[in-house]
């Protein structure tokens, strides 16, 4: 899979391409990150990429000029199956939109900044709007990073246990159990006897019991 990323801030993102999941999955070749600067798409002679609002608003507001001319390069060369906008009036990411995310080819992820974009990007570039939560980060930067990590994780191959994706919080709406590693005994804190039997089928049951707890006492709305 491939991701483009279009900011005004793409050095906020160098780093975490180049480091976490998304520096892993790429030198494995299972995916390709890529930062563009909208700046470097504008025709405004100071690199300008925003103007004041029509309608005496306060804030400025992304024109559409450096973003069409950015999301059209991209197009020339291939297709994309979503044009992603991060704002916080988005549809809220959660899980099953990371996994339905992670089967495509091709992304692109305009990262929103300053009082928004102007409404006819959205219109007609846009083909879905993302919010990561209800609150209001200064960029989308911090949102396209949490959507591309949590979905190139889940693309096969990415990582070494496939097993602990589906072992995620939330992959069947449930938070997972908790973990333990050796010593079994630490300062006199015990890990669950359970775990240390060897039994299987008791520890599965264990699991399970502890998802179900912790999920009706700590998210009892992913139940319904
Ligand atoms: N930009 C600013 N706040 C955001 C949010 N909560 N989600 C996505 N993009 C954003």
């Amino acid at each position: 899979m491939r991701i483009d990323i279009i900011s005004v801030l793409p050095e906020m993102l160098e780093g975490f391409v180049e480091t976490s999941i998304l520096a892993r999955a790429q030198r494995k070749g299972l995916c390709e990150i890529h930062l563009h600067n909208l700046r470097d798409y504008t025709t405004d002679r100071h690199r300008r990429v925003d103007d004041y609002p029509y309608g005496g608003f306060a804030g400025m507001v992304m024109q559409c000029q450096p973003i069409d001319a950015c999301i059209s390069a991209l197009k020339a060369e291939r297709d994309y199956d979503e044009v992603i906008f991060t704002t916080p009036d988005g549809q809220q990411f959660d899980q099953p939109m990371a996994n339905e995310l992670s089967l495509k080819e091709n992304l692109i992820i305009l990262c929103g900044h300053y009082k928004g974009v102007d409404y006819r990007v959205r219109e007609h570039l846009i083909t879905r709007e993302i919010s990561v939560g209800d609150y209001v980060l200064t960029g989308g930067e911090i949102a396209a990073a949490a959507i591309a990590d949590a979905t190139v994780r889940l693309v096969p191959g990415v990582l070494s246990d496939e097993q602990s994706a589906l072992s995620d919080s939330f992959q069947d709406n449930l938070l997972a159990a908790p973990v333990y590693t050796r010593p079994a005994d630490y300062k006199g804190w015990r890990v669950p006897e359970v775990l240390l039997s060897g039994h299987e089928a008791k520890i599965k049951e264990w699991e399970l019991a502890q998802s179900l707890e912790r999920t009706r006492r700590l998210r009892p709305d992913l139940l319904k």
